[in-house]
């Protein structure tokens, strides 16, 4: 059975690929949602992808999340350094949520630093691009506890008696 997972994009995020390259890289809205679909798929969560320029809308969801026990991984713009809103909204989460970025904020302007998510997070993870959001979903992963789609059926795998025995490390370990 997989997961379902919201990835949550705030305002301007709808503009990737067009909008500061620089520091934003070219890969666009879809690029991003089809990144998670996929990185989705390998990791047992089944992820769906939206962006909203509205804040009402985007705690709506949030709500959405709690009320259905869903993780979130979350990329709340802007909204991220001053929506109370927001942060109040994800304080009654239900589930893991990791907050995303990717740039990274805290080597950026002084306003990008503060972040009022953070503190209502499991986890932050920013600066990686897209692999910010792919790391965001194995931390999803491994919170709520799904196993990966792609892994071997327990029987394939090696049994523990070909693996290379514990016992005689063990003194060197201790030494
Ligand atoms: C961002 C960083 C925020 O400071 C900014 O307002 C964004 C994007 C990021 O993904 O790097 O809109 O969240």
């Amino acid at each position: 059975m997989t997961t379902p997972v919201l990835v949550l994009n705030g305002p301007n995020l709808g503009r990737l690929g067009i909008r500061e390259p620089d520091v934003y890289g070219t890969a666009t809205l879809a690029d991003l949602a089809e990144a998670c679909r996929a990185a989705g798929r390998g990791l047992g969560l089944d992820v769906a992808v939206r962006q909203t320029d509205d804040e009402a809308e985007l705690i709506r969801w949030v709500h959405e999340a709690a009320d259905t026990r869903t993780p979130v991984v979350l990329n709340p713009g802007a909204f991220t350094h001053y929506s109370y809103a927001l942060r109040d909204a994800l304080a009654m989460r239900t589930a893991p949520l990791i907050e995303v970025h990717l740039s990274n904020p805290a080597a950026r302007e002084a306003f990008r630093h503060t972040s009022v998510v953070a503190g209502v997070a499991d986890g932050t993870v920013a600066g990686f691009g897209l692999l910010s959001y792919q790391l965001a979903l194995q931390a999803i992963a491994a919170l709520a506890g799904s196993p990966p789609a792609a892994q071997a059926p327990a029987a394939a795998q090696a049994p523990a008696a070909a693996q290379a025995p514990a016992a005689p490390q063990a003194p060197e370990r201790a030494q």
